[in-house]
């Protein structure tokens, strides 16, 4: 006799009846977080859909103005920010927004009125992708703040905030959301047909090896000498090469295939070019919820960093265990 309750593989499972499961399994959980994640659900479906019609509908391009990095924002970029402002600005639970595209923190509300969490995000990554239909992305972060803070962005930045989901979407030829809260990673899948994430694969666990890595190797010049050593290795080492230029792509693939990830400094930018809060951070969780490894190229866990600055960069080594471990031993190595 079949158990109707028992979940098995051939069940059809949305991402927030997932999400509500997985509170069912919290007592103690206030439904804080799935109102979140729907927003999160809401929001990406509503950039997924800008991105398919980035060539019928007038988003694609460059605005006059710069991102907070110096960076010229694409149209994409804004539609997107805005888009995710909107879904999480009206759930009452969220009190600080942090965004690639904006300078300052959104405080929405404060502790005391409410605001138990911060979500960090990059609304597109690898917007200047966009105009060739590569695979782009959005990444965030949830972040639970200290109690009896003011929640403002001295509590995002103090240590006891703590990380309590990360994922991303890639909207490549298929439109796919990864999400971690922190038991495991968990796959879902956009069925446009039905307009819902369903759960493809629970428990994403990343090949320990793969001779994959993936890093811009132009810049060879530019690396530290480590680098230009382990990439002098892999060549040795008959590996594959593959670069996208998109974070999401990139590390969606490593994930999957297995390999490496690697964004080092260089000598012009030398704290690296990723960003901690929303691009770093949250990627190192999935990657250590798969069962790989995340760190600086001096091999400090990117999850033991602790910010001080919203937008800080760092240097970002991601992967299958061994494949960091044979990175890492090029970067010790001085002969
Ligand atoms: P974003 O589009 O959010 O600014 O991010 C771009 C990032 C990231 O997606 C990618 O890994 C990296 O830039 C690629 O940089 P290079 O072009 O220097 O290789
Ligand atoms: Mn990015
Ligand atoms: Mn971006």
């Amino acid at each position: 006799m079949v158990n109707p309750t028992a979940w098995t593989d051939d069940n059809l499972m949305s991402l927030q009846s997932h999400v509500l499961a997985g509170e069912r399994d919290h007592p103690e959980a206030t439904g804080d977080f799935s109102w979140i994640l729907s927003a999160i659900s809401l929001a990406t479906k509503t950039i997924g859909n800008k991105v398919r019609r980035a060539r019928i509908d007038d988003v694609l391009g460059e605005l006059a103005a710069e991102n907070t990095h110096g960076e010229r924002q694409q149209k994409l970029d804004v539609i997107s920010n805005d888009i995710i402002k909107a879904c999480l600005g009206s759930r009452a639970n969220i009190g600080v927004l942090v965004s690639e595209e904006e300078e300052e923190p959104t405080i929405l509300r404060t502790r005391a009125d409410g605001g138990r969490y911060a979500v960090f995000f990059d609304p597109l990554d690898g917007s200047s992708n966009l105009n060739v239909s590569v695979g782009v992305g959005t990444i965030f972060a949830v972040i639970r703040l200290p109690e009896g803070g003011g929640g403002g962005l001295e509590a995002v930045l103090s240590r006891q905030a703590t990380m309590v989901a990360a994922g991303y979407v890639l909207y490549g030829s298929s439109t796919v959301f990864m999400l971690t809260t922190g038991t495991g990673v968990d796959m879902f899948v956009l069925d446009h047909s039905i307009g819902s994430y369903v759960l493809a694969k629970r428990g994403i666990a990343l090949p320990p090896s793969q001779p994959i890595y993936s890093i811009n190797e132009a810049y060879s010049a530019r690396f530290p000498e480590g680098v230009q050593r382990y990439l002098d290795w892999a060549h040795r080492s008959s590996y594959s090469s593959r670069y996208i230029g998109s974070m999401v792509a990139d590390v969606h693939r490593t994930l999957i295939k297995g390999g490496i990830f690697i964004y080092p400094a260089t000598t012009d930018r030398p704290e690296g070019k990723l960003r901690l809060l929303y691009e770093a951070m949250p990627m190192a969780m999935l990657v250590e919820q798969a069962g790989g490894i995340a760190v600086t190229q001096d091999g400090t866990r990117v999850l033991d960093l602790h910010p001080t600055d919203l937008h800080q960069r760092t240097s970002v080594v991601l992967g299958s265990t061994e494949e960091v471990a044979h990175f890492l031993k090029q970067m010790d190595s001085t002969s």
